[in-house]
């Protein structure tokens, strides 16, 4: 067992076996650790590729959409970006480097928020880093968007599984030195809610995750938009629904990965290997129903992008190779924009969105 594991045994020695929320807690976000806060996370030289990492197109697309909220709120003198688990904070980087008609009036502050500090190194001059989300009201009457890319499926979840005797937690405990599943009944209250979310037919070991910190991370992100003087919450993210994760195996929908690959169990290792959940929107939507989903593809498409990679097509046609690095990155736009809107990655992401007007 590696060091982590090994705190994380001593845990469960002292106060018994602890949820998989609280395991993959642990397994993130240990001060020094955990997967994120050792310096693990997306880019081409770390350990997956998100949309803002594939180029500076994804950021680009951000750019002009944050124009038209900016417009549709009636161009306010402040308007606050709120980027949640921003990792590097290569997004934050590509979107102001495009430029946006709010940032070039004055209107635009950026804050980023992420928990693993050893991430702000990369994050740009003149945005604000924190480690957790602002307090409704810090904005004062300022309109507020508060965006994440592939945050939600790395909060904390839980897992849940029918077995002989009814829905149970699914919880991480000991046997000699490995850390192995144990599991604990649920009370009648739950167990319905998971009857609820699988469907009356679920077999014998069907399991459904539990996205309760993502739920309150949401409710808070709409009580900032709420207090402020209008905006919108924007979440991107591979989605899905508890009904169909359900009806699949569940190493299907928990994923590892380490340096671009699968990575296996989640508790083996821990903090060696991210670990996700695709994201059941329903589990979000009581929260607050979404005012639109989308898929990414549909979202960049409405805010440009296509015509984002014409212009860099056209530039290329006239600079040519001599025109250097910028007749490149022109001509990049091109590939960029296949990975982004790929039908079968990460175009099919969902874009969801709740829109709150000034
Ligand atoms: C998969 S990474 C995504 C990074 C970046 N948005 C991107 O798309 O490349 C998720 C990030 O969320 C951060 N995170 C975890 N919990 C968070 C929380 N409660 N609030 C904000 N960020 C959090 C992690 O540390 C990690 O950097």
């Amino acid at each position: 067992m590696n060091e982590l594991g090994r705190a994380i045994a001593d845990h469960i020695a002292r106060n018994g076996p602890i949820g998989f929320d609280e395991y993959v807690a642990h397994a993130l976000y240990t001060p020094g650790l955990g997967f994120y806060a050792g310096g693990g996370g997306a880019g081409r030289r770390r350990d997956f590729l998100t949309s803002p990492e594939v180029g500076p197109l994804f950021g680009a697309v951000l750019g002009r959409a944050l124009d038209a909220w900016w417009d549709e709120l009636g161009r306010p003198d402040r308007l606050v970006l709120v980027e949640a688990g921003a990792g590097p904070g290569t997004l934050a980087r590509t979107l102001i480097a495009s430029r946006p008609r709010c940032a070039e009036a004055g209107a635009l502050e950026v804050v980023l928020v992420e928990p693993a500090e050893a991430q702000w190194a990369t994050h740009p001059d003149g945005v604000r880093s924190r480690v957790d989300l602002p307090v409704p009201g810090t904005f004062g009457d300022a309109a507020v968007v508060v965006l994440a890319n592939e945050l939600i499926d790395n909060l904390p979840f839980g897992l849940v599984e029918l077995t002989d005797v009814g829905w149970c937690e699914v919880l991480v405990s000991t046997e000699g030195d490995r850390l192995v599943e144990a599991h604990r009944s649920l009370e009648p209250k739950r167990a319905a809610w998971c009857w609820g979310k699988s469907g009356r037919a679920a077999p014998l070991g069907t399991r459904i995750p539990v996205l309760a910190d993502a739920a309150s991370w949401l409710a808070g992100a709409l009580d900032l938009v709420a207090a402020s003087r209008g905006g919108r919450v924007v979440l991107f993210d591979y989605t899905s629904r508890s009904s169909e994760l359900a009806r699949r195996p569940w190493t299907d929908w928990v994923r590892t990965y380490a340096s671009h690959g699968r990575a296996g169990h989640p508790l083996e290792d821990p903090g060696s290997r991210d670990i996700t959940v695709e994201v059941p929107v329903d589990q979000l939507a009581s929260v607050d129903e979404p005012s639109s989903e989308r898929p990414q593809a549909e979202f960049l498409r409405a805010h440009g992008v296509d015509e984002l990679v014409a212009e860099g097509r056209a530039r290329w046609t006239e600079l040519g190779i001599a025109g250097g690095i910028e007749a490149i990155a022109a001509r990049s736009r091109v590939h960029e924009a296949d990975a982004l809107l790929d039908p079968t990655g990460l175009g099919a992401f969902g874009v969801l969105e709740w829109v709150r007007p000034a």
